[in-house]
């Protein structure tokens, strides 16, 4: 299995629980190494902009919302098959639904407020990293 880069953000209603320590240990205890780190405030059109794959789902707002609605950590995480390693130790969308001792299923609050994002793919994870992350801010 070939070394991999994916995205991850930690969300508002996980930095104002202030879980960043946590949420990243469990991120490196997986494999993932933090090879580059953020924190910064969203702006409306940043958040538009980012989730504009969903612009016409009805929660496309809210997720808008929310995801400006206080600071989030934005990293690059690298390792072995990072992509599908970050999914599995973030656990599924909806905190219900999340394998038990995953990210999500300890510390998301609801389907909206779920702590963590992740890309889904290689090709989205490259994406995502050029959208907040300069090449040279990426250390790896
Ligand atoms: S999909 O179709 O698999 O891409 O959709 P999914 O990954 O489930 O959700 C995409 C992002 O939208 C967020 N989401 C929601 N926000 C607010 N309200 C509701 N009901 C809702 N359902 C899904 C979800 O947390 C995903 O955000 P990211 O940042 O990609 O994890």
């Amino acid at each position: 299995m070939a070394t991999e880069r994916t995205f991850s953000i930690i969300k508002p209603d996980a930095t104002r629980r202030n879980l960043v320590g946590k949420i990243t240990a469990r991120l490196e205890e997986a494999g993932l190494r933090v090879i580059a780190q953020r924190r910064i405030h969203m702006t409306q059109t940043q958040a538009e902009a980012f989730y504009g794959v969903h612009r016409e789902r009805p929660f496309f707002r809210d997720l808008v919302t929310f995801m400006t609605s206080g600071p989030v950590v934005v990293q690059v995480l690298e390792g072995e098959d990072a992509v599908a390693k970050n999914r599995a130790v973030m656990g599924a969308t909806d905190p219900k639904k999340a394998e038990p001792g995953t990210i999500r299923a300890e510390f998301a609050e609801s389907i909206e407020a779920n702590s963590v994002h992740g890309s889904d793919s290689a090709e989205n994870a490259a994406a995502e990293i050029a959208f907040f992350f300069a090449g040279v801010d990426i250390v790896g």
